[in-house]
């Protein structure tokens, strides 16, 4: 069960991926929030990668590829895994299905979350992210059941440093200009869903596993 979620900033890929992995015992591997963790340890890689989330523009293909061919071969992948925010660029696809080649593989669901930019505007400005186990809330939506602290694990939940609006606006751009050629690459591959995110959380969930089994 190798499934990658594609999906504009703030379509609900994480929302989704969490819960799947859940129900497959499968790791999510979320490039940002892998990305976010080395920023809030202050490493190399978060320090690199800081200035380019902030502006709401891509970090450098290069520092992404290998982390992420790197995890996936990591044990517990052994029974398959979700990506989230992985990939987001051709390159960055191209580098995933010849490293999934060399090892005789390759992946088997790509579902896109659609929802309009109106929608993701609207969304972001109510999203709360939690910097211990990247579960995401929504202020309105879906709110923790005690103010600011994250269900599942206690920690502190935050507005996320790339949530104000005008950088919001710049990841959709980005998104639109480099991710969304992802669609066409794994219409091709014979691999990709697409499922409405617009949708109460439980339905496109509902969905997904209907594509997935
Ligand atoms: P990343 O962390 O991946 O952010 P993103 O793609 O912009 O997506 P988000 O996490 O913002 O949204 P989501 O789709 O996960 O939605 P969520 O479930 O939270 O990347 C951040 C940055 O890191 C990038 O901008 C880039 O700089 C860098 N980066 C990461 N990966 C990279 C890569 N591969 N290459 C280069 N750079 C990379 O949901 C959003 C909100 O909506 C939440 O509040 C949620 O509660 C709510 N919600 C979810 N579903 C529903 C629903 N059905 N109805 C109502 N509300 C809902
Ligand atoms: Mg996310």
């Amino acid at each position: 069960m190798k499934i990658i979620m594609l999906g504009a900033p703030g379509a609900g890929k994480g929302t989704q991926a969490k819960q799947i992995a859940d129900k497959f015992s499968i790791p999510h591997i979320s490039t940002g929030d892998i990305f976010r963790a080395n920023i809030k340890e202050g490493t190399e890689l978060g320090k690199k990668a800081k200035g380019y989330m902030d502006a709401g523009e891509l970090v450098p293909d290069e520092l992404v590829c290998d982390l992420v061919v790197d995890r996936i071969q990591k044990e517990d992948c052994a029974n398959g895994f979700i990506l989230d925010g992985f990939p987001r660029t051709i390159p960055q696809a191209e580098a995933l299905t010849e490293a999934l080649n060399a090892i005789g593989q390759k992946m088997d669901y790509a579902i896109d979350i659609e929802v309009d930019d109106a929608q993701i505007v609207e969304r972001m400005g109510g999203r709360r992210a939690c910097l211990g186990c990247g579960a995401t809330y929504h202020i309105i939506n879906i709110p923790p059941k005690k103010e600011g602290i994250c269900d599942r694990c206690g920690s502190e939940i935050i507005l996320r440093d790339d949530d104000k609006p005008e950088t919001v606006q710049n990841r959709l751009n980005v998104y639109h200009e480099q991710t969304q050629p992802l669609i066409d690459y794994y219409k091709n591959e014979g691999i990709l869903s697409s499922v409405d995110g617009t949708q109460p959380m439980d339905k496109v969930f509902a969905d997904i596993i209907g594509i997935v089994g």
